[in-house]
């Protein structure tokens, strides 16, 4: 049986505001994340004296974090992936000097990581902005926000310059396509023009971070993150093929510019007939020139195109409202589990950019039960797991650079899309419930202990 390669690193991804809590503690600012209580597709909510939610607490890893890395450490990880909170070092955004408070408490888990040998992989942002800059800027629709965050960007990178040599810079950057509040901090109903022109912005900042951080940390390497959405044609009849080509490339256009450092011709055609017009400075032109030193994305699930607009109406109501595949099962969430398509997904990504990638999230969403004596059999977790893994051993084989993998929520915690905490990923249960009423005690499932086999033995415990 084939070994992953000695390199590869293994781990899990979380994202700060759906682990930290701690929502104002040590100055940290009001972000989007914060105003969205109920989560990404979540109204946003004037918080009135008293008001509390889910994610104020979440698993309070702002404090708990020396249990939960002990944990991770327990079980092996070489790599963990996780977020800085943009509004614990600028809390509106645009000040002109950090808060050292919120520098300083990343340092101490930076510190904790480095005390167990697990490597930290940093998003620079993940699904939260400063409140501030949507209210006062306008979000990303602002040029304005491409200085603010390569200053946030900067002040990152020169303080950690010795503890962090891997970086992301926005989480699934094509979703805001999808949600562009979190993603873009546009409020409202913004059209194709304002949303497109506020991704442009984006998509510069993402590239002066590229650069910024090759200044600063010459070995250092800077990666994109998408949401990978691999889409199938429902069909094989032509119009259906080119149906998914134009919905892969939907998402595809972000890792297009962020890798070769300009629009496709595609996305130029689609502009002229949407009659989008874009304000794009020859300074943007040769900002974007700097590419990204790998390609991260997401997977959970794959869906299906078609050109036929009555078929195109049994949308489902997933993240990605992809037609469902009728040769797929289904999580409790409706999300379609489909294993040979993250193989196919790697081939896909590394057949056009040739450069090194990293499955930065993968996983399972479903309810646990706590049986006696704290057990959690989740061997639906496992078989989830075990079966992607296997695919991702036959990408390696097929040739294609896999840096590592890190798996979604190792440790529960609050979920993205609707803030719901009975949606569980973790190897370790958090005892909290949707009420936000629980110990917050952590229990190792049994899925903790079998991926805890996978690391040590290199994935020889995968079962085919
Ligand atoms: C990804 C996000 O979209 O999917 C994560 O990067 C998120 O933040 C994950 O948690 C799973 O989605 P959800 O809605 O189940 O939490």
């Amino acid at each position: 049986m084939d070994l992953f390669p000695r390199n590869f690193l293994w781990g899990g991804a979380i994202a700060a505001n759906q682990v930290e809590g701690a929502w104002r503690e040590d100055g940290k600012g009001v972000s989007t994340s914060d105003m969205q209580p109920q989560g990404v597709f979540g109204p946003v909510v004037e918080r009135q004296p008293g008001d509390s939610y889910i994610k104020d607490i979440a698993i309070d890893f702002y404090h708990r974090y020396p249990q939960d890395i002990a944990l991770f450490a327990e079980m092996g990880f070489t790599c963990l992936r996780l977020s800085i909170a943009w509004t614990r070092i600028f809390p509106d955004g645009d000040e002109e000097q950090p808060n050292e408070a919120g520098l300083a408490y990343y340092d101490r888990l930076l510190d904790e990581l480095a005390r167990y040998g697990i490597q930290p992989l940093i998003t620079l942002s993940h699904y939260d902005m400063p409140w501030a800059l949507v209210k006062n800027y306008g979000g990303w629709g602002n040029r304005q926000l491409i200085a603010l965050f390569e200053r946030y960007a900067r002040t990152l990178f020169i303080r950690y310059q010795q503890k962090v040599k891997l970086w992301l810079t926005f989480n699934e950057i094509n979703m805001s396509l999808h949600a562009p509040l979190t993603g873009l901090g546009l409020e409202g109903q913004p059209d194709k023009t304002a949303v497109y022109q506020a991704i442009h912005h984006q998509m510069v900042a993402s590239a002066r971070a590229v650069k910024a951080c090759h200044e600063i940390i010459p070995d250092g390497r800077i990666g994109n993150m998408l949401l990978g959405g691999l889409t199938y044609p429902l069909s094989a009849k032509p119009d259906d093929v080119l149906a998914a080509l134009q919905e892969n490339r939907r998402w595809l256009f972000f890792g297009d510019v962020q890798v070769r450092g300009r629009y496709p011709g595609y996305m130029l055609r689609y502009f002229r007939e949407q009659g989008i017009r874009l304000h794009i400075t020859e300074e943007d032109n040769a900002a974007l020139q700097h590419s990204v030193d790998f390609i991260s994305f997401s997977y959970y699930m794959s869906g299906c195109a078609t050109a036929d607009k009555k078929k195109a109406q049994t949308l489902r109501g997933n993240i990605l409202s992809m037609i469902p595949n009728p040769h797929l099962t289904s999580s409790e969430w409706g999300w379609q589990i489909d294993p040979i398509g993250l193989r196919i997904l790697l081939n896909m990504l590394w057949d056009r950019y040739q450069k090194p990638l990293f499955i930065v999230e993968n996983g399972l969403g479903a309810r646990d039960k706590l049986e006696a004596g704290n057990v959690i059999n989740d061997d639906y977790r496992i078989r989830y797991l075990n079966d992607h893994l296997i695919q991702i051993r036959e990408a390696l084989q097929d040739g294609v650079e896999v840096m590592g993998y890190t798996s979604w929520g190792p440790v529960d915690l609050v979920s993205a899309s609707k803030a719901e905490f009975s949606k569980r990923y973790g190897f370790i249960y958090v005892d909290q419930n949707e009420q936000g009423n629980g110990s917050l005690e952590r229990y190792r499932k049994k899925s903790f202990h079998w991926y805890r086999d996978v690391i040590s033995s290199r994935g020889a415990t995968l079962q085919r």
